[in-house]
């Protein structure tokens, strides 16, 4: 397969393009910075784009190609949001999408598109199961993933369109993960706020086993909830994460202290949370590797 990976330079695009790239396949990585290095894997290759709503000389490489995965966008973390934050984390992906979209439209042989999404599609939920037919929550993240998903669906008269719901990434080096671990090191780690509000946790391998298959799995299409099939609760988490570093977590981060600390994102991507489950992967017969939390944990920080 031919595989581009726009924002394929990040955590997840990344973890996707070695995968894809160790099984033989082609990946291109489409990366806003000048490529001058020669690959530094083989089957990857990187070509430079400007994901600013059109389309440019890049756009070569979507025509033919068997998918297109759409992961790019400013970090939702790195900062905190103020609004032209805010604005640049919407406009980020929407212009990239709308500059896919306008590359695929226009090529020839169309390839599958698989576009980023993320559970916070839901908003803030407490313990409701959510599917991907769930109605979406209301508050900035939600109404960017909905804009988001939106923009990618204009084209799904064209070729399959399917939109990665994804939750919380466990991996050892990158996403939340890394930032969680060093209170629990220093044996002050703990629930965050009260504990209740669910993680739709799914450990990185599966993220990409699950998006690799998602290239040819002909059902995949509209939202797929890139999520474990067993959420937990932040509490629960705090003690499977206690229990993998052999570390105490009894002290819990009070709700307030992380307002005042991150403002806006505390209470979005902290105290706030989706009990997702992942139905359209598991109808469609994706197997998960990692189901259950302390497996899980015990593999990433073995
Ligand atoms: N990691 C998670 O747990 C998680 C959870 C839910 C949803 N997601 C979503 O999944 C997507 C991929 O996640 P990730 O963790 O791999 O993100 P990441 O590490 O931040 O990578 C995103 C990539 O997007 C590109 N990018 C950054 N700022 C951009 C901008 N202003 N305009 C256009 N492109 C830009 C960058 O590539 P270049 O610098 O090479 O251009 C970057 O490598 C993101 O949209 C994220 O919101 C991730």
């Amino acid at each position: 397969m031919n595989v581009v990976i726009a924002g394929g330079s990040g955590f997840l695009g990344s973890a996707l393009a070695r995968a894809l790239a160790a099984e033989g396949h082609e990946v291109v990585i489409l990366t806003r910075h000048a490529v001058s290095r020669a690959p530094s894997l083989p089957h990857v290759s990187m070509v430079s784009w400007t994901p600013d709503g059109n389309s440019g000389p890049w756009a070569r490489v979507i025509d033919g190609a068997t998918a297109v995965i759409n992961l790019a966008g400013e970090s939702i973390a790195a900062r905190r949001w103020s609004s032209a934050q805010k604005q640049k984390l919407r406009d980020s992906r929407l212009l990239a999408t709308r500059s896919l979209n306008g590359a695929i439209l226009r090529a020839s042989r169309k390839p599958v598109f698989i576009s980023g999404s993320a559970v916070g599609y839901y908003g803030d939920r407490g313990d409701e199961t959510l599917t991907e037919s769930s109605a979406p929550g209301t508050d900035f993240l939600a109404n960017l993933a909905k804009d988001w998903e939106a923009v990618a669906g204009e084209i799904s008269h064209m070729t399959r369109v399917a939109l990665v719901r994804t939750g919380i990434v466990l991996d050892r080096e990158g996403g939340a993960l890394p930032k969680m671990l060093p209170p629990f090191r220093m044996f002050a780690g703990g629930p965050l706020g009260a504990g209740t509000q669910y993680m739709p946790w799914i450990h990185k391998d599966d993220w990409v086993r699950l998006v690799a298959w998602m290239i040819t799995a002909e059902g995949a299409r509209g939202p797929v909830n890139a999520t474990s099939p067993s959420p937990v609760t932040n509490a629960e988490f705090s003690k499977a994460l206690g229990r993998a570093m052999k570390r105490p977590s009894l002290l819990p981060a009070p709700a307030f202290a992380l307002r005042i600390a991150l403002g806006e994102m505390a209470d979005a991507l902290l105290l706030s949370g989706q009990r997702a489950l992942p139905v359209r992967a598991t109808d469609l017969g994706f197997s998960y590797r990692y189901s259950n939390i302390d497996e899980a944990l015990a593999s990433i920080l073995a």
